[in-house]
């Protein structure tokens, strides 16, 4: 199926989804990092995710009008301006951009406020990111008032107002087949760059310059940007969850985490590796290291349809509570450690989170009160950890020991398929590719 193809299937989908109403999707503004420097622009998920459009100041608008059996798309976009493109670039305009993009109409982004009073008039609801961005609550409501004035030559008003995310989060939580082209090759490249970080790891260097392997290899295979800010922490830094200073030197005898991914067309990889900055695991850390892996590929085991959504946390936990009882780390019966949750001085977070156009991606975890079920077609990711600050009641050989490992996870109608199983994630495998 060709790309637009895609775009176009999902907006008829949303649409079928859709009473007698419009939804108006705005892409994300273009934001000042200071005084007239931007930040890289990224486009709104929800918006790329139904149009393809990179372009900012656009937005898309649909239709739906169920008893006529209708439903239109239109693009609102920037006009064409050969005096801007001089400065900024290439814009579609909406000539273009209808039949590139495969809309049935395209307006000037200037005709907005002319155009969607007359969208508004006589429909019953208004699908809107209600509360997302005050400036457009703001819009909207000026809309309806609009409406509103005409109500004597009988016009009526939506009466309601409906999130659009509601209907686009279930939508996005399962990918089509052109979304799992792009974060098979997400990963592919994320893997690349966890790869390239191993072989340049040694002793002296500095974690920025190790950040800056990830980047070039993200960057010369085509992604965009970092789906996140990558964490490259070495010895006692991986024992802060969020690190990214990424500035300090690596020590032999210390490990290395690194958290870091890439963005794709949109899609984001999220892998996180632990390894020796020398090359070799000693025998504290492999004792770690061990446990930690074979709680991962524990938890990877559940990732199959019908499942619960806890289902692998439960079983990172089973693994984790007993070696951490057997290392010395907790005290008593596994149940205990589970019951008074002793293990969160080691393993504070959970076991993973939805993964797509966003690093934690939309799709509610549980439904009527219950962890939802996975089922084909969802990708999430499988990343537990052990993180050991130093204290008292800790023995001393495994201080400052931060591992974490991260995979990610395709539920196939039969188990699962591991995105990023070619990172190499064995002690022997790891070591190996270090010599
Ligand atoms: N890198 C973000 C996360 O692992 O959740
Ligand atoms: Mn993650
Ligand atoms: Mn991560």
């Amino acid at each position: 199926m060709k790309t637009i193809e895609h775009f176009v299937k999902r907006r008829s989908r949303f649409a079928s989804a859709m009473r007698c109403g419009v939804a108006i999707i705005p892409t994300a503004p273009e934001q000042l990092r200071n005084r007239d420097a931007h930040y890289p622009y990224r486009f709104d998920s929800y918006f790329y995710y139904l149009t393809g459009f990179k372009e900012p100041e656009a937005v898309l608008v649909i239709v739906a009008e169920p008893e006529k059996q209708s439903d239109r798309h239109i693009l609102f976009c920037r006009d064409k301006d050969p005096e801007r493109e001089i400065w900024d670039g290439y814009r579609y305009g909406p000539d273009l951009a209808k039949a590139e993009f495969g809309f049935d109409e395209c307006y000037s982004v200037t005709q907005l406020d002319d155009k969607l009073p007359e969208f508004l008039a006589n429909k019953e609801i208004i699908y809107s990111a209600l509360g997302h961005s005050a400036k457009w609550d703001q819009r909207i409501a000026g809309w309806l008032n609009q409406v509103r004035l005409q109500g004597r030559s009988g016009v009526t008003v939506p009466c309601g107002i409906q999130d659009y995310r509601t209907v686009l989060d279930e939508m996005r939580l399962i990918k089509d087949d052109g979304e799992l082209r792009t974060m098979r090759r997400a990963a592919d490249i994320s893997v690349q760059a966890h790869c390239k970080a191993m072989q340049v790891t040694c002793p002296d260097r500095y974690e920025y310059e190790i950040e800056a392997e990830l980047l070039y290899t993200f960057h010369r295979n085509g992604a965009q940007y970092p789906a996140y800010t990558s964490i490259v922490a070495g010895g006692a830094n991986a024992c802060i969850l969020h690190y990214i200073d990424n500035n300090a030197q690596l020590k032999s005898g210390d490990l290395l985490l690194i958290d870091a991914g890439c963005e794709l067309d949109g899609y984001a990889s999220d892998i996180t590796r632990t390894f020796p900055v020398n090359g070799c695991f000693s025998a504290a850390q492999k004792d770690i290291y061990q446990l930690v892996l074979a709680a991962q590929l524990s938890a990877i085991d559940q990732v199959k349809p019908g499942n619960a959504w806890d289902a692998p946390h439960l079983a990172a936990l089973q693994v984790l509570a007993r070696g951490f009882i057997d290392l010395g780390l907790c005290h008593g019966s596994i149940d205990a450690v589970l019951e008074t949750e002793d293990y969160k001085r080691f393993y504070m977070h959970r076991t993973g989170h939805w993964l797509g156009m966003d690093v934690h991606d939309v799709g509610e975890y549980k439904q009527h009160g219950e962890w939802r079920k996975l089922s084909s077609g969802m990708t999430l990711t499988v990343e537990p950890g052990c993180y050991i600050r130093p204290a008292e009641n800790v023995p001393q050989h495994f201080w400052n020991i931060g591992v974490r490992i991260e995979d990610d996870v395709l539920v196939t109608p039969n188990g699962n398929e591991l995105l990023t199983a070619a990172a190499p994630k064995t002690v022997t495998e790891i070591e190996e590719l270090m010599q």
